[in-house]
């Protein structure tokens, strides 16, 4: 029997997608390609006036005083945790359920990543499991904002600082969240940002931000970036080529002056699903207080697997994030962790699911969402 979604797919009926970033380069098209142009025109390709000036932006929008473009969220890990010092035979404490780039940057330092398991509502590192896994060789805290959801900044530097510890944000996933009117980034030694294009804030490309109040850390994050170097060919220290280029600060530039409507639109578009589905899956908490940003609306269900066969069949998109924790993942083996350690990670990678969530979403695409998964659910 022909799938319900490969006949959707031939009658031309619209497929739900995650995301829909054709729809928002036509309502930014004419301003991109004025940004664009201005660009090409400049014959300024790297390191020139539109990263200055979103750098600049960036900082403001914060509240920080440093703003360093790079290439990727990846980058901005990398290159904050050398920064640091952070090298062989260290160890960072940070959380087995998030994006695997957060422990390669780990582990391209040398340094060993030390799991602490997770709240079950926020998906976030729990700060309770912290303390007892400082060692003496522990530099670093890392926690991640998962889904745009701050992690417990205010107890976690609370840990940090009580053990003389760094602490990295990986805010990749949450631009614009805050906590009271802190911004995430702000927290720690170094914030670290992802603009990939799916992100809060998209480029049409890759590229990545640190943030920090502490001006030798930007110092050494700006050297890294640009192969050690502050210019003229004199290098003083080993780094990277790794800049956000111009293009991609011109179109983010153009997003950043309507960031505030798209976290807006998302949080409008997080409340209806939250009262359309209370009491029929797991709904994601906003602890009081916190401000999350909903990169992805995330719910949770033992039923995930039927209800996400079920929006399959009716041509809408879901993705499993994540469906299998860092510890139990192959390329981790080495760090000889055990299947049933973090038993909060592990339950949430069988049971999440995150559905479309973007501003272009419409009502009625939303309601037809709710009224699958209720009926999954049964
Ligand atoms: C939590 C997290 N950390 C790091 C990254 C890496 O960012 P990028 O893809 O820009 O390198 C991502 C994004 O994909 C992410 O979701």
């Amino acid at each position: 029997m022909m799938k319900r979604q490969t006949l959707l797919a031939q009658k031309g009926e619209a497929m739900i997608p995650m995301v829909d970033l054709k729809a928002e380069y036509a309502e930014l098209r004419e301003e991109i390609m004025r940004e664009i142009a201005d660009v090409l025109e400049s014959g300024r390709y790297i390191l020139g006036p539109k990263v200055a000036e979103f750098e600049r932006l960036v900082a403001g929008y914060h509240g920080v005083k440093e703003a360093i473009g790079v290439a990727s969220g990846t980058d901005a890990l990398n290159l904050s945790l050398k920064a640091l010092g952070i090298g062989r035979g260290d160890e960072v404490i940070t959380t087995p359920f998030t994006f695997f780039a957060t422990i390669e940057a780990i582990i391209y330092q040398g340094a060993r990543p030390v799991f602490v398991d997770i709240e079950p509502d926020t998906f976030n590192i729990d700060p309770r499991g912290i303390e007892e896994r400082i060692t003496e060789r522990t530099r670093a805290v890392l926690p991640v904002h998962m889904f745009g959801m701050p992690a417990e900044m205010e107890r976690i530097e609370e840990v940090a600082s009580r053990h003389g510890l760094h602490v990295v944000e990986d805010c990749a996933q949450a631009f614009g969240a805050r906590i009271g009117d802190r911004k995430v980034g702000g927290f720690g030694d170094a914030g670290c940002f992802s603009f990939y294009p799916s992100k809060i804030l998209g480029a049409c490309g890759d590229g990545g931000l640190v943030t920090t109040e502490d001006a030798s850390i930007a110092e050494r994050v700006r050297m890294l970036r640009n192969h050690g170097s502050k210019g003229g060919y004199i290098h003083h220290s080993i780094g990277l080529n790794s800049r956000l280029d111009e293009i991609q600060a011109a179109v983010l530039l153009v997003k950043l002056r309507r960031i505030e409507g798209y976290i807006a639109s998302r949080r409008e578009r997080a409340r209806l699903y939250t009262e359309a589905l209370k009491g029929v899956v797991d709904c994601p908490v906003e602890k009081e207080g916190f401000h999350h940003v909903y990169h992805q609306y995330t719910i949770r269900s033992p039923l995930r697997d039927r209800i996400r066969a079920s929006l399959r069949d009716e041509g809408i998109s879901s993705v499993v994030y994540y469906p299998l924790p860092l510890h139990l993942q192959d390329a981790l083996k080495g760090l000889g962790y055990r299947r049933g350690e973090f038993p909060v990670a592990e339950r949430a990678a069988l049971e999440v699911l995150s559905l479309p969530i973007y501003p272009e979403l419409d009502p009625f695409s939303q309601e037809r969402i709710c009224e699958v998964i209720r009926r999954a659910v049964g």
